[in-house]
């Protein structure tokens, strides 16, 4: 297999919890992201998937640079970015960045769509257009399936999924080869939702690009996604191809997201067992001891509070060959089908319509 694009190793980030006005003094951690470690290869879309405050901003924010982990590597082509500083950094992030949840917030309402999107180019002005910067950012417009005439409109003047089209063409600006996106439709309806997750396929294949994409629900990355990471508690406790967790996921966590997907057909949604999961999500500031899924999981037993699994393929599955042998931090990994396979045809991530939905 040739190097993956990144590689991510033991990655925590810690945020102290202190007493005192004067004197501060530590007295614990909110543990957001506590020992992630995952590869993407060139060309691919990895799904991260959890609930909310699992830690997947966290990752998306130390990923491209905005925060500083508290320990692990991230390493970008073989280097160790969270060492790099100065202008070294700075060429690394231009070549990772990153699209946010929120299409509302994350656009300055002061500043035009040409302003917005050209920004980049102040930044970095060694990839800025040569000559007009103007017709550049048409082009963007219009490789995101906006009206390049729209370039002097404000946000206000677009709607939801318009809007995240720009922060799109924002992040393409400066052409990047990775995409951080951090639940870029969650603040869509659902209708739009397709179309962006759709264009963002195409503009995978169009620019060769690899994603990392972060939702809270597994139906939302089940069609963009080659592979998938499953996030509890600041640490991925299951992480497979596609058929892997989606067909064959072993982690009574992955199973519980599972059940709760939609599923278009009557019948097989009404003999779908449903897993409802007991009790509230633990403070990431006192995580619980061995496996942090325990305290919720219906087939936990004395060796669950005692040893923490290793995120690996379970030892009953070592010998397995084919889609049931992947990793999974489970002491009792077992084979569970919950939602049916998708029918042939569903090819994910190919734009179908919708210019400036
Ligand atoms: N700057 C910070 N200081 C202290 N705690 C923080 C900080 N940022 C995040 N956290 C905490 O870290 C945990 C993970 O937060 P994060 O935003 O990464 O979760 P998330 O999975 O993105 O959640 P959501 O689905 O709600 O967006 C949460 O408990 C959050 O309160
Ligand atoms: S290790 Fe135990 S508590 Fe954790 S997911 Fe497996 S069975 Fe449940
Ligand atoms: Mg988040």
């Amino acid at each position: 297999m040739a190097e993956p694009i990144l590689q991510v190793r033991g990655l925590v980030k810690h945020y102290p919890l202190t007493t005192g006005i004067l004197f501060k003094k530590q007295v614990g951690a909110v543990k957001a992201v506590d020992g992630v470690d995952f590869d993407l290869a060139r060309g691919e879309t990895l799904g991260i998937v959890g609930e909310s405050g699992c830690g997947k901003s966290t990752v998306a924010r130390l990923l491209v640079n905005l925060e500083k982990p508290t320990a692990g590597e991230i390493r970008y082509k073989g280097e160790d970015i969270t060492r790099l500083s100065g202008r070294a950094l700075k060429a690394v992030r231009r070549n990772i960045q990153m699209v946010f949840q929120d299409p509302y917030t994350s656009l300055n309402p002061r500043m035009t769509v040409g302003d917005i999107i050209g920004e980049a180019y102040d930044i970095h002005p060694e990839v800025a257009p040569r000559g007009d910067r103007r017709r550049r950012v048409q082009e963007l417009l219009d490789v995101v399936g906006l009206n390049p005439e729209y370039v002097n409109r404000y946000p206000h003047q677009f709607s939801g999924g318009q809007r995240q089209r720009i922060g799109i063409a924002r992040g393409l600006a400066l052409r990047p080869e990775i995409i951080v996106a951090d639940e870029p439709v969650s603040a869509l309806d659902v209708s739009v939702q397709a179309q962006v997750i759709n264009l963002m396929g195409r503009l995978q294949d169009e620019f060769g690009l690899s994603y990392v994409f972060i939702a809270h629900d597994l139906s939302i990355v089940r069609h963009i996604s080659d592979r998938v990471g499953v996030m509890y508690l600041g640490r991925i406790v299951e992480t497979g191809s596609h058929t892997e967790i989606y067909d064959h996921p072993t982690h009574p966590y992955t199973q519980a997201l599972l059940s709760a997907v939609p599923v278009p057909d009557p019948e097989a949604r009404e003999h779908r067992e449903r897993i409802i999961l007991a009790g509230d999500v633990p403070s990431p500031a006192d995580i619980p001891s061995g496996c942090r899924f325990r305290t919720r999981c219906w087939k936990a037993r004395e060796r669950c509070a005692l040893e923490v699994p290793p995120l690996a393929v379970p030892a009953g599955f070592r010998d397995a060959t084919g889609p049931v042998a992947h990793d999974s931090a489970c002491h009792f990994a077992e084979t569970k089908q919950v939602v049916p396979p998708e029918e042939d045809g569903a090819e994910p991530g190919r734009e179908e319509s919708g210019r400036g939905v």
